[in-house]
């Protein structure tokens, strides 16, 4: 792909739809490519728009709304940042050639809903997953939930961060799982998965980068990530997650068939549960993904560099320098305007880093900014990377 001039005719413009703070890094890259970057999300002053070249505030939801800005801007690429948008827009957008849409229009459909991406996984793929069952009212949830057992985790099929998930130990508790995922769900009235709990040891991200080389599609595999999620959300991630060399060749198997079944090119965060030897399949997102964060520190080029080289279809080197580790620094509070004391301390911690998202309003869980540190072993990063966080206050303006 040629490479132009923003602002100009030879411009490569991009359209990012979603401009939080993984948006923002992607920004920044393209940016230092020379791409024309526009930012799109639902409120003024996102993160990836205070980078970017020009902004749009509409709801992505809205099919019309949506299409009149592709319209307008007339991006070459657009790479959705997250799931609630109005996919037909893109498949409508990218079947009449008027744009690529990153990776394809059918892989964030898909990926979008729970049922697309597991149905494709378990059922056309065979890929190894959780027991599951989708539901569309209570009495169908109560008997799935008889089919995969207990415990087992309900989860609106259109959600992500965690919201309307239950975990769910007895039939006791399943009409209230019901009533939190349709509150939870971005649609009202929606179908729902239970899937059956997999008692894991540790689960991972496989960041996995489909990228050209010599006009060919290659995969490559970042090393494994690990995280801690709490309700549904992730707090602290690590690079390398230590695995045996047979878990590590299943995860990478199953990373290569689902991106492969997706198509195009980018970044995929294939998130895998693993005990053992053995490896599930869980979810996967079609663009960098919260807990890749820790690549701004652990590798040679970052998940948010490695996306913009793979979309514009120039190579990419995947090597993972030093071990690393992030840690959420979260708003803690509801406030417009926050400010952010201790940084100084924060950053004195040895090889610590910090990303302040620069988000308008903080809420009690809303990611705020992110940690960084290396270290001689995952351990000592992690430790580093938590110290760091800890020492960041967010305060009333
Ligand atoms: N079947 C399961 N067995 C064991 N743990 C699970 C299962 N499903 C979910 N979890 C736990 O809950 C976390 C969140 O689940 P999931 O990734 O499906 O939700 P999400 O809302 O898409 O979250 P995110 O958008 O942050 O990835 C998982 O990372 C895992 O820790
Ligand atoms: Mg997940």
């Amino acid at each position: 792909m040629k490479l132009g001039t923003p602002l100009s005719d030879t411009a490569v413009r991009v359209m990012l739809l979603g401009a939080g703070e993984l948006g923002k890094e992607v920004a920044i890259e393209l940016q230092r490519l020379g791409c024309e970057v526009i930012a799109v999300d639902r409120y003024p002053n996102a993160p990836a728009m205070q980078v970017a070249h020009r902004s749009h505030v509409i709801p992505m939801t809205d099919a019309q709304v949506l299409n009149g800005v592709i319209l307008a801007e007339a991006p070459h690429i657009i790479v959705p940042e997250i799931e609630a948008i109005a996919t037909e827009v893109l498949a409508d957008i990218e079947a009449a050639g008027m744009a690529r849409v990153v990776p394809t229009a059918r892989a964030v459909q898909l990926t979008m809903n729970r049922e697309g991406i597991r149905k494709l996984a378990a059922e056309t793929l065979g890929l190894p997953t959780s027991p599951y069952a989708f539901a569309g009212s209570p009495e169908e949830l109560a008997t799935g939930a008889e089919t995969v057992g207990y415990p087992n985790f309900v989860k609106p099929v259109m959600s992500s961060s965690g919201k309307g998930q239950s975990f769910v130990e007895n039939a006791d508790e399943i009409a209230d799982a019901w009533t939190y995922a349709q509150e939870g769900g971005r649609v009202a009235g929606a179908r729902v998965i239970v899937e059956g709990r997999i008692d894991f040891d540790f689960e991972i991200t496989l960041l996995t980068v489909r990228s050209l080389r010599d006009g060919v599609v290659v995969t490559d595999f970042c090393a494994p990530i690990g995280h801690r999620q709490v309700k549904g959300d992730y707090v602290e991630s690590w690079q390398p997650q230590a695995m045996s060399a047979g878990a590590l060749a299943s995860a990478q198997d199953i990373a290569a068939k689902v991106t492969e079944a997706l198509g195009g090119l980018g970044v995929f965060g294939v998130e895998l549960f693993v005990k053992g030897d053995q490896v599930w399949f869980s979810e996967v997102s079609p663009r960098p993904h919260d807990t890749g964060l820790v690549t701004l520190a652990s590798q040679t080029m970052s998940e948010f560099a490695l996306h913009a080289r793979a979309i514009l279809g120039l190579p990419v080197d995947v090597t993972q320098r030093e071990p690393a580790a992030s840690a959420v620094v979260y708003g803690g509070m509801e406030a417009q305007g926050v400010a952010f004391e201790g940084v100084a301390e924060a950053l004195s911690v040895p090889t610590a880093d910090l990303r302040l998202f620069g988000k308008p309003e903080a809420f009690e869980r809303r990611r705020m900014g992110v940690a960084s540190a290396r270290g001689a072993d995952v351990d000592q990063a992690r430790e580093r990377a938590r110290e760091a966080a800890g020492r960041v206050k967010v305060v009333r303006g």
